[in-house]
């Protein structure tokens, strides 16, 4: 069996197209060691997680002098601490003398950084300022042993973190995705909560199922009443993708004459409390006045429930709070935007490639850009506890049953189609960042099939 890159891949992979616009010649094969095999995943910790902007939290989990928060992905620990001087700095989270973390979790008011094994002290800019007992070291000087530092950036209230201090800029990296949501205003939203789940799953598992609209039909069939998922345009950068889908209409699937009962069940059923809480059970459909739809009630009615909160909406048109713009940040990470809604949605890889986590950050517009920060909740949350609302459940269903499939002895790869172009661009920038040719799991220089892996 040979693994090459289907021939309208080119095509796909430049172009704009619909959630299930084009008709692939041939589908995409990924080995499934990608997702399953320990060298696998140690590539990716030497070649893929030191060098990439990756989203650690919001600017309102450290938004005052003395904050401190500690990000952990995979095997990596950053200390991201606000200076007295106000600037966010990031610190590989470990001791210059033998090794220790510094800091674990969170907190604020830190006048200095001190490692509680010896008690070694750093400031807040990562410059040591005491070693108990120096004189057993000999010579040494405080300018020799700074806390080693990684570079932060932040972008729509989002601190982004790259180990590696030669990265490109982060403005850079983000390509056209700040100009392209650029009218959702997101300097005014703020943090309010955030969450990891530990989960027993490969990191890409929980990345792909928000990377396609393609299961809306199989896993979220209540949606089906509310969202187009088959005109939905989907867009390809470089590294990034995204997909635009319009929430307040039936989907195509259903054929073309679906009522407003419908529509409305299932857009109350799957995501009813955007409207307020008299709207979470299913109920008769609003009257829609001559010359609007149904579409434009409920963008109205999102409007009147964030007026309740302070929030003006006015000026967002229907299209904008009822379509969903999600981003996929090459390589694990999943923007959620409307007008009144920003989630992030982050896959972390594990110690093991069984194993990884899912990150969920969450915030809320506010009246104005001048909104003080606010205070983020950060929790982890067990996997047999975690209830992120009918959908994301629904996703959590896969996310806990997909590791065993792939771990079947008959199961060699994933096969995907055109319409899941966004899993295709996300595996053909893997491939770059690992050094390994299309469709390969092991690096081009030490594969023994010069890509693809051994052969089955
Ligand atoms: S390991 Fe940190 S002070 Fe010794
Ligand atoms: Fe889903």
């Amino acid at each position: 069996m040979v693994d090459v890159a289907a021939p309208d891949e080119a095509e796909i992979l430049g172009t704009a197209v619909t959630a299930s616009g084009l008709a692939a010649e041939a589908p995409v094969k990924i080995p499934v060691e990608r997702y399953t095999s320990p060298e696998f995943a140690q590539l990716e910790y030497e070649r893929l997680w030191p060098k990439v902007w990756h989203v650690a939290c919001t600017v309102d989990h450290v938004a005052n002098p003395g904050d401190w928060f500690e990000h952990r992905l995979g095997p990596y620990s950053v200390l991201l601490v606000r200076g007295d001087d106000g600037v966010l700095r990031g610190f590989q989270n470990v001791c210059r003398h033998r090794g220790n973390p510094i800091a674990l979790g969170s907190g604020t008011e830190a006048r200095e950084l001190r490692c509680p094994y010896h008690r070694w002290a750093w400031d807040l800019t990562g410059k040591l300022r005491e070693i108990p007992s120096r004189r057993g070291f000999g010579p040494i000087s405080n300018d020799d042993l700074p806390l080693i530092p990684v570079r932060v950036d932040s972008w729509a209230r989002l601190v982004f973190v790259n180990l590696d201090v030669h990265a490109e800029p982060l403005a850079d990296w983000l390509e056209g995705i700040p100009d392209d949501i650029a009218w959702a205003n997101l300097e005014e939203f703020r943090g309010t909560y955030s969450t990891v789940t530990p989960v027993n799953c490969n990191w890409k598992v929980v990345n792909e199922g928000f990377s396609e609209t393609y299961h809306v039909q199989g896993l979220h069939r209540e949606m089906l009443g509310s969202i187009d998922d088959v005109n939905s345009p989907q867009r390809i950068w470089d590294r990034h993708s995204a997909s635009y889908q319009p929430y307040g209409v039936a989907s195509p699937r259903l054929g073309r004459n679906v009522d407003d009962q419908t529509v409305w069940d299932s857009f109350v059923v799957t995501q009813g409390g955007r409207m307020g809480p008299d709207h979470t059970e299913p109920g008769p459909a609003p009257a829609v006045p001559d010359g609007q739809t149904l579409q434009d009630v409920i963008a109205q009615k999102i409007r009147d429930h964030q007026a309740t909160q302070g929030v003006d909406l006015s000026g967002y048109d229907t299209a904008q709070i009822t379509h969903l713009n999600q981003y996929n940040l090459f390589p694990n990470t999943t923007v959620l935007i409307s007008a009144e809604l920003f989630t992030v949605l982050t896959a972390r890889p594990g110690a093991h490639p069984d194993e990884g986590e899912l990150a969920t950050i969450h915030l809320r517009r506010m009246p104005s850009a001048d909104a003080p920060p606010t205070t983020p909740v950060h929790v982890t949350v067990p996997m047999d506890q975690a209830d992120f609302g009918f959908v994301l459940n629904q996703d959590f269903s896969v996310i806990a049953t997909m590791q065993a499939g792939l771990r079947q002895p008959g199961f060699t790869h994933v096969w995907l189609s055109g319409e899941e172009c966004r899993i295709i661009n996300m595996h053909r920038h893997l491939e770059r960042s690992l050094g390994l040719a299309p469709g390969g799991w092991t690096p081009v220089e030490s594969g023994s099939a010069n890509g693809p892996g051994p052969a089955r």
